[in-house]
C-alpha cells in the first residue's frame, strides 16, 4: 500500500491567513537556484524544495521525503533527481520516486509520491501554482503585460518583510500613504495631502483612483486578478531622474507563513534606445538606493503593525480598495475552505 501525503482540509482562516491556493504566486528570484543547486524555502505556510537540474530545468517539490517523511532538502543532488539523506531514496523533478536502494525493486518505486508544483520562470522570478489537487492542470497565467512588452524596460527588486501578506497588499492598494509616509522622497513629495477616491471596475479587477489628482504622486493603483494576483502603478520622477517619464511599479506578494511575506516589486519605465541605457545607468548608480529607502518606510511601518491591527481599525473613504480587497480575498478562503472540506 502506497500513501501520499493529505493533510486535513485547511480552514477559511487558515488560507485567508496563508494565502490563496488554485492560483500562481510569485515564490522567489531565479538567481536564488543555480544550475545543479537546490534550496529550501517556505511559501504559503508549507515547506518547499526548489530544485534546478543540471540541465536548467527548474522544479519544486514539497520538502518532504515519501519514505518516512525526512526533508528532501537535506539530500544530495543527483542531476535530475535527490537522494534522501535519510535512506536514500531518490525522488525525480515530477515527484516520482525512482529507486529504493535499500529495497530495489520495492513497490514504491515508479509512483508519484510528492507534490511538484508547476513552475514558471518570468522577469527574474520564479513563479509556481499552488492547487488544492495536486494532480489538476493550472489555471492559464496571464502576465502583467508590463513584465512581457518589449518597450518597457524593468529591475526586480525582492525582499522579505516580517508582515503578514495582507498588509503589504493593502499598502499597495492605499494610495494615500505616498503623501504622508513618503513625503520626504525623491519622487513623492508633491501634491495635495486631502483627496477623494473611486473604484473603477476592470474586467480583470479594479482601478482604486484618486478622482482630483493624477501624474503628480502616487495617485492610482490597479489590482489585476489573471492567474496570479499583482498591482500596477505609478509614480512621477523629477526631471533629475532623466528621460522616460514617469515610472510604474509592479507588485506582488507572496506569504511565507502568517507573519512573513515575500515582496516583489518590478521597477519599470518605457523607455528605448538610448533612454533606455540611460534609466538603466541612472537607475543602478543613483536611483535604486532611493528607492530602496522608500521601500523601507514601508517596510519600518508595516513590521511595527501589530499582527491584528485589522482588528480595531475606523475607516474612512480612502479605505474603500482596502475593505474591497479583503472582501474579495475572504470570499475566496472560505469558499476554497468549503470546496476542500466537500473533496
Ligand atoms: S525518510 Fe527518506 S529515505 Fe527514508
Ligand atoms: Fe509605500
Amino acid at each position: 500500500m502506497v500513501n501520499r501525503l493529505r493533510k486535513a482540509a485547511l480552514t477559511g482562516d487558515e488560507i485567508f491567513a496563508t494565502g490563496m491556493r488554485d492560483q500562481w504566486h510569485a515564490v522567489c528570484p531565479s538567481d536564488f537556484v543555480a544550475r545543479g543547486d537546490m534550496k529550501k524555502i517556505r511559501r504559503l505556510g508549507e515547506d518547499w524544495l526548489l530544485f534546478r537540474q543540471s540541465d536548467g530545468t527548474l522544479r519544486m517539490l514539497a520538502d518532504r521525503c515519501p519514505h518516512r517523511g525526512a526533508p528532501l532538502s537535506q539530500g544530495q543532488h543527483l542531476g535530475d533527481r535527490v537522494a534522501c539523506q535519510y535512506h536514500g531514496v531518490q525522488v525525480d523533478g515530477g515527484g516520482t520516486v525512482v529507486s529504493v536502494p535499500g529495497m530495489p525493486g520495492c513497490n514504491l518505486e515508479g509512483k508519484r509520491l510528492v507534490t511538484s508544483l508547476p513552475v514558471r520562470e518570468v522577469a527574474g522570478a520564479v513563479l509556481a501554482w499552488f492547487g488544492t489537487d495536486p494532480d489538476a492542470e493550472p489555471a492559464p497565467l496571464e502576465l502583467p503585460e508590463r513584465l512581457t512588452d518589449e518597450g518597457i524596460s524593468h529591475f526586480l527588486c525582492y525582499a522579505e518583510w516580517k508582515a503578514p501578506w495582507r498588509f503589504t497588499l493593502e499598502n499597495l492598494l492605499d494610495p494615500m500613504h505616498g503623501a504622508f509616509l513618503h513625503r520626504e522622497s525623491h519622487s513623492m513629495f508633491g501634491g495635495e495631502t486631502s483627496a477623494k477616491f473611486r473604484i473603477r471596475e476592470t474586467d480583470r479587477g479594479f482601478f482604486f483612483e484618486k478622482t482630483d489628482q493624477r501624474g503628480v504622486n502616487f495617485d492610482w493603483v490597479e489590482f489585476c486578478r489573471t492567474g496570479i494576483d499583482w498591482v500596477d502603478l505609478e509614480i512621477p520622477y523629477p526631471p533629475t531622474a532623466g528621460p522616460g517619464g514617469s515610472f510604474g511599479i509592479v507588485g506582488m506578494g507572496t506569504p511565507i507563513d502568517a507573519e512573513t511575506t515575500a515582496v516583489f516589486f518590478w521597477r519599470y519605465r518605457r523607455v528605448e534606445g538610448w533612454e533606455r541605457d540611460v534609466w538603466r545607468f541612472l537607475y543602478r548608480t543613483k536611483l535604486e538606493e532611493r528607492h530602496w529607502v522608500v521601500l523601507e518606510q514601508d517596510r519600518t511601518m508595516l513590521e511595527a503593525m501589530a499582527f491584528d491591527a485589522d482588528q480595531a481599525e475606523n475607516l474612512y473613504q480612502h479605505d474603500l480598495g482596502v475593505i474591497r480587497l479583503r472582501r474579495l480575498y475572504r470570499a475566496q478562503a472560505e469558499a476554497q475552505a468549503k470546496s476542500l472540506q466537500e473533496a
